[in-house]
């Protein structure tokens, strides 16, 4: 069973994701974790973020690992864990360059696959889950929540790292879901048979629950994931 969690920065996916899995007993994937590694290695490598063929070599070298766990994953590359280094400001304003790459893309959603064949059933979440990387997912949802909420929820993840503040979380975020709506490789989109969930007002558990009695309704799950 695969059930995709789409939507823009902030919306709340990852935890959501994370519990919704926990819930079903099936593992959860990341995807942004993948893009924010890779620009991690290219910020370290100090590759020209702008070169394409550069970007799709250092993808296909392929050195970050997930470890999937119950509590969140862990994100290593070249031996190092760099879970906190992912959600730095740094980069967050780095990674639209990897994200935009066709090549990288290509090669991320080629891994994607590959981990859901593995594993069989999984609860993953991104921009392009639902619409590229998994089209015929059993499930999709699209999550949403307003500007100053997301906002608010991506400043207490950054976990104290200097310098941000409410109003440069905000430009970022607006600035990364216009470069991710108007991006021409992959745009975020809502896919057409997905479901829509406004996440604004509702509780990470009250979240959790409305995708529970979708995937009821769906008859994907019984009622003893009550
Ligand atoms: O979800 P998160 O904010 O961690 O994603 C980081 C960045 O990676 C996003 O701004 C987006 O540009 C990119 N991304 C993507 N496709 C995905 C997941 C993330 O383009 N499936």
């Amino acid at each position: 069973m695969i059930i995709t969690i789409d939507g823009p920065a902030g919306a709340g996916k990852t935890t959501t994701a994370r519990k919704l899995a926990a819930r079903l007993g099936v593992p959860y994937l990341d995807t942004g974790a993948m893009y924010r590694a890779i620009t991690v290695a290219a910020l370290d490598d100090g590759i020209d973020l702008t070169d394409e063929a550069a970007l799709t070599r250092l993808a296909a070298q392929d050195e970050f690992n997930l470890e999937l766990g119950e509590d969140g994953i862990r994100v290593i590359l070249r031996g190092r864990d760099i879970t906190d280094e992912i959600r730095t400001m740094r980069v967050n304003d780095h990674t639209p360059y990897i994200a935009g790459s066709p090549g990288v893309r290509k090669l991320l959603i080629g891994k994607q696959r590959a981990i859901a064949e593995q594993l069989g059933s999984l609860v993953t979440e991104g921009r392009d889950q639902g619409s590229a990387a998994f089209p015929h997912a059993d499930l999709k949802f699209f999550v949403t929540a307003n500007l100053p909420t997301r906002a608010k929820r991506r400043l207490a993840e950054l976990r104290g790292d200097e310098g941000a503040t409410l109003a440069s979380v905000r430009d970022n975020l607006a600035e990364r879901d216009r470069t991710d709506s108007e991006r021409p490789v992959a745009p975020l989109v809502r896919p057409p048979d997905a479901i829509d969930i406004d996440t604004s007002a509702l509780s990470i558990d009250g979240v959790v629950e409305a995708m529970l009695a979708h995937l009821r309704e769906a008859g994907l799950v019984g009622a003893e994931s009550s």
